[in-house]
Order: structure tokens, then sequence, then C-alpha cells
């Protein structure tokens, strides 16, 4: 049985919160998609609650931490050093749509590293918490990535470029490459979770561009304390304010990321080699 330290507690106990008032409205959603006026406004309300519940509760339990979140953005506390990363209702799109696979995700950013971090999935009551050189847990249990080393059994998650952001040709050339080579490709649409599941072994990996620091704060630290990899898909080491991210057990993060690359390096504009001005030769 883990042990939760009184820093997870807090950031659990304000996922909780928060939750119930999510799960409440999640149940008036079904009832409004038949309405003329639809969801959406409802479920943008339904997200700055939510917010608004978590930025009070963490801020009651520790009041120098500054704050950086989805809805209203950055704000710094008195110890300059420390914030909450917070996402308040991760996988909008399925909440509006009556899609049971949304969470929460609270990370705790301390000089420039995640030291925490909770995902909290309330539908299925699924907690997942980690915390920096303890390990990372759902609910009471241990976990660890999956053991997968081939490419050909391999189940990768990722995130499809939506309403005209991100490159859309890029992305099919990506999935185009990776399908070719693993046994499925899925597109859950919560980031958070993603990276949950990678810990937790049920994806092999997952890859996604354009994603902000609230999406993955939390779900980095879960992999890399289940035993997994996360990089930006370029190689670079910051994949929580990087915008792209690489996550996988140990043994498919190269080969992912050689595919990928490979794909990068084949759309990356071709530059004109600069040539030597011709001199023409002296007329005599
Ligand atoms: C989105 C989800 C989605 C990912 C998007 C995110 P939101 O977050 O995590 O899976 O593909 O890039 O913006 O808008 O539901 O909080
Ligand atoms: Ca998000
Ligand atoms: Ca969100």
């Amino acid at each position: 049985m883990a042990t939760r330290s009184a820093l997870i507690n807090v950031m659990v106990r304000a996922a909780e919160k928060a939750a119930r008032g999510l799960v409440r409205d999640f149940g008036e959603v079904e009832q409004l998609q038949v309405s003329r006026k639809g969801p959406s406004d409802f479920v943008s309300a339904a997200d700055h609650r939510a917010e608004k519940t978590l930025r009070d509760e963490l801020q009651k339990a520790r009041p120098d931490f500054g704050f950086l979140m989805e809805e209203s953005g950055g704000s710094s506390g008195r110890d300059k050093t420390t914030r909450w990363i917070v996402d308040p209702l991760d996988g909008t799109t399925n909440f509006l749509h009556g899609l049971p696979h949304f969470a929460i995700s609270i990370g705790l950013e301390k000089s420039g590293e995640i030291v925490a971090g909770v995902v909290y999935e309330p539908v299925h009551d699924e907690l997942f918490w980690a915390e920096k050189g303890q390990g990372a847990y759902l609910n009471h249990t241990r976990l660890r990535v999956s053991e997968r080393r081939n490419m050909a059994d391999a189940l990768i998650a990722t995130g499809i470029p939506f309403k005209g952001r991100g490159d859309a040709a890029g992305f099919l050339d990506e999935a185009e490459a990776i399908m070719t080579e693993v046994a499925g490709i899925r597109r859950f649409g919560a980031a958070s979770l993603d990276l949950a599941y990678v810990a937790a072994g049920r994806y092999d990996g997952y890859w996604e561009r354009g994603l902000a620091p609230w999406d993955c704060a939390a779900g980095v630290l879960l992999v890399t304390e289940a035993g997994g990899f996360v990089s930006e898909i370029g190689g670079g080491r910051n994949p929580v304010f990087g915008g792209t991210i690489l996550a996988a057990n140990a043994h498919l993060h190269l080969p992912l990321a050689k595919t990928l690359r490979g794909v990068e390096r084949k759309r990356a504009p071709v530059v004109p080699v600069p040539q030597p001005p011709t001199i023409k030769p002296p007329t005599s």
C-alpha cells in the first residue's frame, strides 16, 4: 500500500473536490445535447468552475505558491520558485460529447522541474499520482511502463490536430509512418490520460505536437517515475514546455523517435546552397 505525502494529499483533495463538480456537470451534458443552445457554454462554465475550485483549494493549502492555469493564465506567488500547473478539464471535447474520458491534471513545478503530479479521471475513479524519486501509482498500486520491445506489438497513442490548428499534413505523414510499424494507434482525446496510460503500461508509447504545459506537466512525471522515457519529438529535453512530446517505455522510445525524425527530415524544406558569384574572365 502506497503512502501519500502531505503534498500529494493536498493535490488529491483539490482534484477530488473539483471532480465532484465536473461529474455533476457531466451528468447534465447529455440533457443539454438536445437543447437549442447546445452544451458548449455550459461546458465552458463547468471548466471555469473546476479551475476556481482547484485554485481556491491549492491556495488555501499552500498560500505561497504561484499558478499556471489553462483558463486564468499565470500568477506568481511569494515563493517565486514554485507553481502549480493546472488543467481543470483535460478532454473537453469528450466531456462536451458525453464521452466519459476526461481528467483533472495538476503538476507542481519547483525551480524549473516537475516534482509532483496528479491526474484524476473521476468517471472510473482512477487516481494517477507521482512524486519525484518516489515512483508513480494508480490509486494504491505502483505503476511500471510496459515491457514490450517490438514495434509490431506496440499500441501507440497520439493527438490529432484540430480546428485548423497545427500541421495536418505533417501529422498524416507521421501517422502513416507509425501505423505501418505498430499494432495500433489510438486517439482518445485527453493528453494527461494518454501519458498516465503510458505510465500504467496500457499504451507502449505516445506522441503529440502542439501541447501546452498544463496538458502534460503531471503526465510527464508519471511516465518517468514509472520507468519510461519522455523527450521532445526532436530529442530536446524539455517536453513540458517544448510543445512536442514523445513518451514510451525504454525499449520503444528510440525506434519511435527514429521513425518520427525520419518523417521530419523528409519534410524539411530544401534550403538552397548559396553559390559563389560567377566571376567573368576579364575581357581583353
Ligand atoms: C486537449 C486534449 C487533447 C489534445 C489537445 C489538448 P483540452 O486539451 O488534451 O487530447 O490533443 O492538444 O488541447 O482542450 O481538452 O484541455
Ligand atoms: Ca488540456
Ligand atoms: Ca482543458
